[in-house]
C-alpha cells in the first residue's frame, strides 16, 4: 500500500481524493494541524502543486501528495486560472468568486462560454524525487447555478456530454468518474504503477 500525507485541508477535495485514491490502492494521511497554509505563489498550477507537496515533505518527512486546480475560461484569456481561488478578491467565498464569474461573462452569448477545468497533482518524496500529473474537464459556464452537490465552480460548469448538466448536477460518484481530479487521480495511480 503506497502512502502519502495529503497537502490539502479542503474537506472537498480531501473527500474526492479519498474517494478515488482509496479504490486505487493508494492510503492518505491527513495533513497535520501543526503545517501552515502555504501561499500560492507561482504563476503555474504545477508550481504550485509542487510547492505544497514540499512543504509537507519538509514539514513530515514523508511522501506528500498536493493537488492545484484551475478553471480557465476561453472568453476570458484563460482567466480566473491559477487565480480561481482569489477572483473576486483575497478572502473571496465561493460564492463570490462564481458571482464574479457570472457577472464578467453576461455578455457572452452560450457558444462562446467554454471553458476546462485543470489539476495538477504533485507527488514529492523525501529523496527529493517528483512527480507531476494532469486531469482536464472540457465544459462550458452555464448562465445561472445548477445543483447543490460539489463545490467552487460546479453549480456553474456544464460538463461537455452530458447533456449540459453541471458538475454539482452530478453525484459524487458521477463526478469522481470523469472529473479533472479524477483523471488526474487515475493517471498517477499509472504511474505509481508502472514504477513499482
Ligand atoms: P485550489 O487553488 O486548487 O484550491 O483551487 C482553486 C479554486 O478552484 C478553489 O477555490 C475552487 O473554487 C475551485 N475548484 C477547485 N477544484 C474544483 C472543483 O472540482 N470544482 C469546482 N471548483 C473547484
Amino acid at each position: 500500500m503506497t502512502t502519502f500525507v495529503l497537502a490539502t485541508a479542503n474537506p472537498h477535495k480531501s473527500l474526492e481524493m479519498r474517494a478515488v485514491l482509496s479504490e486505487l490502492g493508494v492510503e492518505l494521511l491527513e495533513r497535520p494541524d501543526d503545517v501552515p497554509e502555504v501561499d500560492e505563489t507561482e504563476a503555474t498550477l504545477e508550481g504550485n502543486a509542487l510547492l505544497k507537496a514540499r512543504t509537507l515533505v519538509a514539514a513530515t518527512g514523508r511522501a506528500a501528495i498536493a493537488d492545484d486546480t484551475g478553471l480557465f475560461v476561453d472568453a476570458l484569456e484563460g482567466r480566473p486560472g491559477v487565480f480561481s481561488a482569489r477572483y473576486a478578491g483575497e478572502h473571496a467565498s465561493y460564492d463570490d468568486n462564481v458571482a464574479q464569474l457570472l457577472g464578467e461573462l453576461e455578455a457572452v452569448p452560450q457558444e462562446s462560454r467554454a471553458a476546462r477545468f485543470r489539476t495538477v497533482i504533485a507527488v514529492v518524496y523525501p529523496s527529493g524525487e517528483e512527480l507531476c500529473v494532469e486531469g482536464v474537464l472540457e465544459g462550458r459556464i452555464a448562465t445561472g447555478r445548477r445543483g447543490a452537490n460539489g463545490f467552487g465552480y460546479d453549480p456553474v460548469f456544464e460538463v461537455l456530454g452530458t447533456g449540459g448538466r453541471t458538475l454539482a448536477e452530478l453525484t459524487p460518484e458521477e463526478k469522481n468518474a470523469l472529473s479533472h481530479r479524477g483523471r488526474a487521480l487515475r493517471a498517477l495511480a499509472q504511474v505509481l504503477a508502472a514504477s513499482s
